[in-house]
């Protein structure tokens, strides 16, 4: 918390209402790669404590929807937001609270469980949810075309996951954003032009 308070993202999410200094991360990656449009309909996964959420919900504008899924509550919302307190894992494409909404143009994934600073096993359960993810999409969570940016931390794994992973998209970037603990070792893979 004292590294937090002392942290220049941090402050600045304080400042301008944000929930989380995650928010900062996203935004760079939005300032380049343009991930949201005007109506458009966004699966947030891993949304607690929620400022991708309110970032996503400003760029959708009032006719777009986002849907936010965590274990942890949120204290933020919008509008055009909803939220449910769910393991992701328990999220079946049938069922509420996907069925009416998909399929999502853009699914974004910052979930990861709590790190330990041991890469095998900070790899290996921030792919989990990333396949998650990709299974999800595959069954029609994400439109054919769409965009997938999850959290990956890079261990022992990640580059088999990694060729997986551009297999589902026509193109992937991998983008470690400023706002990223310079020690930490998450990247963020954006895949763009869903294939399935
Ligand atoms: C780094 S935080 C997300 C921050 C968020 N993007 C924001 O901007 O406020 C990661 C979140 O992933 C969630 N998470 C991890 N595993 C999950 C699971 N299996 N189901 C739902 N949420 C999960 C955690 O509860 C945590 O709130």
């Amino acid at each position: 918390m004292a590294r937090q308070k002392g942290d220049h993202f941090y402050k600045k999410a304080k400042e301008t209402g944000f929930a989380a200094r995650s928010v900062f991360k996203l935004e760079e990656i939005d300032q380049k790669h343009a991930l949201y449009r005007n109506g458009g309909k966004v699966l947030d996964l891993g949304c607690s404590p929620g400022s991708w959420m309110q970032y996503a919900a400003s760029k959708v504008g009032p006719e777009g929807r986002v849907l936010g899924v965590d274990l942890a509550e949120i204290t933020v919302g919008a509008p055009n937001s909803i939220f449910h307190q769910m393991d992701i894992f328990d999220l079946r494409i049938d069922e509420d609270p996907i069925k009416d909404l998909v399929p999502f143009d853009f699914v974004q994934s910052d979930a990861m469980t709590k790190t330990t600073g041991i890469p095998a096993v900070d790899c290996a359960a921030s792919i989990g949810l990333v396949e998650y993810a990709l299974y999800l999409s595959g069954k029609g969570a994400l439109r054919p075309g769409g965009r997938l940016l999850a959290k990956v931390f890079e261990g022992p794994g990640y580059q088999e996951f990694l060729k997986d992973f551009r297999k589902a998209f026509k193109k992937t970037e991998i983008v470690k954003p400023k706002a990223t603990r310079t020690r930490s070792r998450e990247v963020y893979l954006l895949g763009l032009g869903f294939l399935c």
